[in-house]
């Protein structure tokens, strides 16, 4: 097998957030990969960084009182231990706040100018007056300017689905400030994506996108590709433009310009030679592990930027789909939101790697994390059928033959079979074909366990006459157990090494084909413990936040942001007189209905004792109107009169949550009638 040169990446985590569940499902992915690569000889290197500019960078550390230097060193911290703990082995882990960041973001910007590809023109934008910034999309807020609904993002409306540009909503205001923005011009800076179209065109076709990625881009060269605006205004956290005071580098310029920058870090201490991966003619291979929503940014700009600025392009990009928690978007309400810290506070890694590998294709489809699967799973294949073969069998080798296998292998057949999956295992992991290479490993175990299943050492132990049987069939057991350890080691590299200590041998695709014969092994000690439900509880309880009441919104609930662009707007408070003149009343549905034309509106005929109202409320996604006829609820009642496109909407229901599926309507106690009021 000749040796090839890989370089691997993951996507670069924002530096002011933890890592979840959701960011781990791509380092696991590609951790395993990566493990699998190096154990099967090649040069192989696997790094990633913090990516740490940006607006929202800088107003999370002004919000907690710190410089965004001093935020993303201690978040550095945080994400390395949280990687570290997951056993995801980097080989390098970097900031894209670095020195080879700039320099390199200096580089490729000045060469992408040199070739023509930078184009600079005027735009408007809104400008916060107060903070002395321009505002990006979903930093305003304001009404919708085509429902009139109250308090919408800056980019689109979550009552009538309508998008817009920030510059249309109406009564404007800054999140960061609560200022009403102005229009503001100012000169950008933007990359000629269009010039690049044909050479992306043949790149995309050349086989190194799945096939998902490249359908998604026909459509997106089909709509035409846009100049892209590189540049932001003062105040940014990032790379000053060079030659532009004031001007920065918008954090998408330089987040995958940290590949390189982590990379060149990595060659500059470990003296490999950077260039034979990056040169235009290389012929190492590149790797990027993404998510499916960062498509656009690593399959057409990415390559562009490199191809521009005289680089080699990368071999493929892999994408992934999202990680759902229990069938839904992982929610801090239902405490499937687990933070990485929060995982390791109560269960072993393993499990997860376990599980996400046993789920895990080439495909980008999301990936449902099933609590109840979960622990079943890992009970059942790893604890129920690989460790099993083990502690059944070496308790006999330590109590009866000293700790020694035997001197040869009674059932070669059975043994050969096993080694011969090797190189279809090998191609399932090559091909990211995770969960065909666990089911071919299980269909092993399977079989392992049926042999001595079939042979029952504990029987043959019993007779004086079937000692030879036993030592035999518990050392054939012992090396089926090596050979799956083996094939398990990229996605359990702890347990494997805890088993290499056990068996006294090193787990690896050169020496792994022949058996342990006359060789001693140590005393065996449970590799793994069943996943302990009270553990999975412990770890929802501690994820789940509640819903504080201040968070009760009326009708329109606030959409649930990104975490690491979440800012919170400013806090107003009212008074004990602008209180009072609230109407809060129980309401019962008498109907509920869709909206023709609608994605997020149900029409609800709401009683109210003495009259019936008519509301249109935002919260189809949360429920099924079959579903609310006949509950209580609480309205405002009070609210004036508001025709909306599909009709008048008289009120409003009270809801509580962060947004889509997860928004409960607020439902009284027993005992209150339509009508009553709400104090
Ligand atoms: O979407 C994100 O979380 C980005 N921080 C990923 C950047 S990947 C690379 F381009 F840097
Ligand atoms: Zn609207």
């Amino acid at each position: 097998m000749t040796t090839r040169k890989i370089l691997i990446t993951s996507a670069l985590p924002y530096a002011n957030g933890p890592i979840h569940l959701g960011h781990l499902l791509e380092y696991i992915q590609t951790d395993i990969w990566s493990r699998f690569q190096k154990a099967r000889g090649h040069e192989c290197y696997y790094v990633c960084a913090d990516d740490a500019h940006g607006t929202p960078i800088m107003l999370k550390a002004q919000q907690l009182g710190l410089t965004p230097e001093q935020m993303i060193a201690q978040t550095a911290i945080e994400h390395q231990a949280d990687f570290k703990d997951f056993l995801i082995g980097f080989d390098n882990y970097h900031s894209t706040h670095s020195e080879e960041n700039r320099e390199f973001a200096s580089e490729i910007y000045q060469k992408l100018d040199a070739g023509g590809y930078i184009k600079r023109r005027s735009i408007s934008q809104l400008f916060d007056p107060e903070k002395q910034m321009f505002l990006p999309d979903r930093f305003v807020k304001g009404d919708c300017p085509k429902c009139g609904a109250l308090d919408q993002n800056g980019d689109s409306c979550d009552v009538c689905g309508a998008t817009y540009s920030p510059t249309e909503l109406k009564n404007p205001k800054s999140v960061v400030s609560g200022a009403t923005p102005v229009l503001k011009d100012s000169e950008h800076y933007f990359f000629d994506l269009p010039a690049f179209e044909e050479m992306l065109q043949q790149w995309t076709r050349g086989g190194a996108l799945q096939s998902e990625m490249s359908n998604k881009l026909q459509e997106w060269f089909k709509d035409g590709l846009q100049q892209w605006d590189i540049s932001r205004d003062a105040p940014y956290f990032g790379f000053e433009i060079p030659g532009a005071p004031g001007k920065y580098f918008y954090v998408w310029l330089d987040a995958p310009i940290g590949y390189l920058a982590s990379f060149k870090n990595y060659c500059d201490k470990a003296g490999v030679d950077f260039s034979a991966f990056w040169q235009k003619d290389s012929t190492a291979e590149v790797y990027h592990f993404i998510g499916k929503d960062i498509i656009y940014f690593h399959s057409l700009f990415w390559p562009a930027m490199l191809d521009g600025a005289g680089y080699r392009k990368p071999t493929s990009v892999f994408a992934h789909g999202f990680v759902t928690v229990n069938g839904a978007k992982m929610s801090k309400s239902k405490g499937t939101f687990i933070k990485a810290r929060t995982y390791l506070e109560q269960l072993n890694p393993e499990y997860l790697r376990y599980y996400f590998a046993s789920k895990l294709t080439s495909g980008i489809v999301d990936l449902d994390l099933n609590l109840e699967d979960f622990s079943q799973k890992v009970n059942a294949d790893l604890v129920g059928k690989v460790v099993n073969i083990a502690s059944r069998c070496a308790s006999f080798i330590a109590k009866k033959f000293d700790g020694k296998l035997s001197a040869e292998l009674v059932e070669p057949e059975l043994y050969a079979e096993f080694i011969n999956q090797g190189e279809v295992i090998a191609t399932a992991f090559e091909e990211r074909e995770y969960a065909r290479a666990i089911r071919d490993i299980m269909a092993l175990a399977d079989k392992a366990n049926q042999y001595i299943d079939a042979k029952a050492p504990w029987v043959l132990a019993k007779d004086e006459t079937k000692q030879q049987e036993t030592h035999d069939v518990c050392s054939m057991g012992i090396n089926l157990f090596r050979v799956l350890m083996h094939y398990l080691k990229p996605v359990l590299p702890a347990m494997a090494a805890e088993v290499e200590a056990f068996l006294q041998v090193e787990l690896r695709w050169d020496s792994y084909s022949a058996p342990l014969v006359n060789h001693h092994i140590n005393s065996f000690k449970p590799l793994m413990q069943r996943v302990d439900p009270v553990k999975v509880a412990a770890m929802v309880a501690a994820s789940t936040e509640n819903l504080k009441p201040t968070t009760a919104v009326v009708e329109k609930v606030e959409a649930a942001k990104p975490a690491a662009s979440a800012i919170e707007p400013v806090a107003e408070t009212i008074n004990i007189d602008d209180f009072a003149k609230l109407d809060l009343r129980i309401a019962r549905i008498v109907s509920a209905e869709h909206v023709e034309g609608a994605d997020k509106l149900l029409r609800l005929q709401l009683d109210l004792g003495n009259e019936t109202r008519q509301v249109f409320a935002g919260i189809k996604a949360a429920y099924q109107p079959e579903q609310l006829v006949g509950r209580l609820t609480v309205m405002v009642a009070n609210l004036a009169p508001r025709k909306m496109k599909f009709g008048m909407s008289e009120g409003m229901v009270m809801a509580a949550g962060p947004g889509g599926s997860e928004i409960f309507l607020l439902s009284p106690d027993d005992g209150a009638t339509p009508g009553m009021r709400v104090k």
